[in-house]
């Protein structure tokens, strides 16, 4: 099988990384010229990467074609690209939905919608598609872990979800920051911070049968640090403007 990328960016990167990771057996990924520097890091570090001249030599040479490009320069692109029928498309693109992708490509191909985030790079987190196709995702299943989502409209809920990834790396960073200002050096308050999160999240997701709540219960003493810290800022309204956020990105998502 032969996989193409158009628009050669930090999630393509991350998905290739993954993918070289992984035991799938494909036969080239050929990319797209830009980003340049990007595009020229995967083809030194990866034998099987070639770089083509433009975006439609990709679509020519490739079964698979992920798109991996900012939603305005979607919309202006994939117009202009002659597709195949049958061929598999898989959009990575947060805000156009499938009905728009639909008309852009306009030519009957396998299309599907999917969400990686960085840690696929390392073979790591879910990758939600919609709608379901069988050898997507067993090939996702491969990079990563796939979930299906049978309706657009709820797969939105998860895109939204995923609009958190910075917040959640600001809190992360405010946190290190915290801890660097009363005289731990960076890297050590980065190591503790990030251990402490992603032992805290494995726990949890050990444990994904039981309702999160139990984790707040469980993680805090009447009158103890954790009672204080959580009650602090569900009184300032922290968790009530993450629910806002939240509101707003499913919106956006919903109009696109
Ligand atoms: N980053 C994530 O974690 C993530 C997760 C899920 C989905 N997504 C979605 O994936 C898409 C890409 O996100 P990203 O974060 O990877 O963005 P990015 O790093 O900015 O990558 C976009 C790439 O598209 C290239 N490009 C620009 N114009 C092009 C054209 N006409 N033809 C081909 N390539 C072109 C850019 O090259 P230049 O640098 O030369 O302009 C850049 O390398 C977005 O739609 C986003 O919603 C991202």
């Amino acid at each position: 099988m032969k996989l193409g990328f158009i628009g050669t960016g930090n999630i393509t990167s991350d998905v290739i990384n993954g993918i070289f990771r992984s035991d799938l057996k494909f036969k080239q990924i050929i990319i797209s010229p830009r980003n340049q520097n990007k595009a020229k890091k995967l083809k030194k570090k990866f034998k099987k990467v070639i770089i083509a001249k433009n975006n439609q030599e990709v679509v020519n040479n490739s079964d698979w074609i992920f798109i991996g490009v900012l939603p305005m320069v979607a919309s202006q692109i994939l117009p202009n690209l002659i597709f195949r029928k049958n061929q598999t498309v898989i959009s990575f693109v947060a805000t156009l939905n499938l009905s728009n992708l639909k008309k852009k490509i306009n030519c009957k191909v396998n299309l599907v919608r999917a969400i990686p985030m960085p840690p696929i790079s390392l073979g790591l987190g879910p990758v939600v598609i919609c709608p379901p196709n069988k050898k997507v995702k067993k090939f996702f299943n491969k990079v990563g872990t796939s979930i299906e989502i049978k309706n657009e409209k709820l797969s939105n809920n998860f895109w939204a979800i995923s609009g958190t990834m910075a917040s959640f790396y600001e809190t992360l960073k405010n946190l290190s920051d915290w801890l660097v200002k009363k005289k731990t050096d960076r890297k050590k308050a980065q190591e503790y911070v990030t251990s402490l999160y992603f032992a805290l999240a494995g726990l949890a997701l050990k444990n994904s049968n039981k309702n999160m709540k139990k984790f707040v219960a469980g993680s805090q003493t009447p009158g103890g640090l954790n009672w204080q810290g959580v009650n602090q800022l569900r009184k300032a309204g922290y968790y009530k403007s993450l629910q806002n956020s939240l509101t707003d990105l499913l919106k956006r998502l919903n109009k696109s």
